[in-house]
C-alpha cells in the first residue's frame, strides 16, 4: 500500500529548526573549546625515518629529536612544557635540534626557558638556530639563554659530528629577521660529498638551498598553519612557510629534503585545530 507523508505543522517545523540550531551551536562551542584548551597542549610524538644517500654507515639509525616554535609568552608558559622535556628525556636521542622561536616577543620567561632547556642532553649535543620571533631586540638574550642551557646556537656556521671514522655535518643559518643569513659561510669547507644537515627556521628557503650540497634541512615557522580545515588544508601560513608547510618534502632536481615540524606553541591566535603540536623523532637511514 502506498503511504503518504503528512506535512509537518508550523510548530513542529519551528521545534526542529531550534533543535538543529542548538545542535550546531553545541558542536561549534565544543570545537572551539577543544581548539582553545585541549589540542594546543596535546603533543604528538611523530616518529619518522628519513633516507639519506650520503649517510655514512656509522650514522645508520642515528636518532634526532627535532622541535621548534615554543613562543613562550603567548599563551604558553614554561611550566606547560615540562611534559615536553620529559618526553625528550625518555626518547634518549643521539642529537637534539631546536629550530627557533623560543619566545613570542617578550623575554619575560627567558630564565625559566634556560632551566627547561638545561635538562635536555644528548650524547652528540644540542644545537639551535633562532627564529623570526627571537628578533625584536631579543637576539642576544635568546642566544645567551640557549648557550647557558647547553645549546650551541649556529649563526651561519657548522659543526662536525664524529662517530667511529665517519663524520656528518650540522650547519645553521640565521633567520633574515634576526641576523644576516649567509648560507655560503655556514657551509664553508664542508666537502661536497659529505652528509650535511641544515637547521633553518623558515622552510621555504629550501628552494634556494637546493643548489647547495645539503642533504636534509630541518625547519619550523609554519606551525603547520595551526588550524587545518579537513580536506582543504591550513587556514593561514606565514611568509616563507607557505610552501613546505608540514612534513617531509623532496626539493626537485636536488639532493635536498626538507622536514617542517608543526612546532609546539602558537602565535597570533591561541588555538590549534587538526594540527597538534609536534615533537619529531627522526631516524636517519641509508638510501
Ligand atoms: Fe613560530
Amino acid at each position: 500500500m502506498p503511504t503518504t507523508s503528512k506535512p509537518i505543522s508550523r510548530r513542529q517545523f519551528l521545534k526542529r529548526s531550534t533543535q538543529f540550531t542548538l545542535g550546531l551551536l553545541g558542536v561549534a562551542s565544543l570545537s572551539g573549546a577543544y581548539a582553545r584548551w585541549i589540542e594546543p597542549y596535546w603533543i604528538e610524538v611523530n616518529r619518522i625515518s628519513i633516507k639519506l644517500a650520503n649517510l655514512p654507515s656509522s650514522f645508520h639509525n642515528f636518532q634526532i629529536v627535532h622541535f621548534s616554535d615554543l613562543h613562550l609568552g603567548f599563551n604558553s608558559k614554561p611550566e606547560q612544557l615540562s611534559e615536553l622535556v620529559e618526553q625528550i628525556q625518555q626518547i634518549k636521542p643521539d642529537l637534539i635540534c631546536f629550530t627557533g622561536d623560543l619566545l613570542d616577543h617578550s623575554t619575560a620567561y627567558i630564565s625559566e626557558a634556560v632551566d627547561l632547556f638545561a635538562q635536555l642532553k644528548a650524547p652528540y649535543g644540542q644545537y639551535a638556530v633562532l627564529g623570526n620571533h627571537d628578533a625584536f631586540g631579543n637576539r642576544r638574550a635568546v642566544t645567551q639563554g640557549l648557550s647557558q642551557a647547553g645549546f650551541h646556537v649556529l649563526h651561519n656556521e657548522h659543526i662536525v659530528l664524529k662517530k667511529s671514522s665517519h663524520k656528518i655535518y650540522v650547519a645553521g643559518v640565521d633567520d633574515p629577521w634576526v641576523g644576516k643569513p649567509d648560507i655560503d659561510r655556514a657551509l664553508l669547507h664542508i666537502p661536497e660529498d659529505a652528509c650535511t644537515l641544515l637547521l633553518a627556521h623558515e622552510p621555504d628557503y629550501a628552494d634556494q638551498y637546493g643548489r647547495l650540497p645539503v642533504d636534509l634541512q630541518l625547519s619550523g615557522h609554519s606551525h603547520g598553519g595551526q588550524v587545518q580545515i579537513p580536506f582543504i588544508g591550513p587556514l593561514y601560513t606565514p611568509p616563507h612557510g607557505s610552501k613546505y608547510t608540514n612534513g617531509l618534502y623532496q626539493i626537485p632536481n636536488s639532493r635536498l629534503q626538507v622536514y617542517t615540524t608543526r612546532g609546539i606553541g602558537m602565535t597570533r591566535l591561541p588555538i590549534r585545530f587538526n594540527c597538534r603540536p609536534e615533537l619529531t623523532v627522526i631516524t636517519l637511514k641509508p638510501q
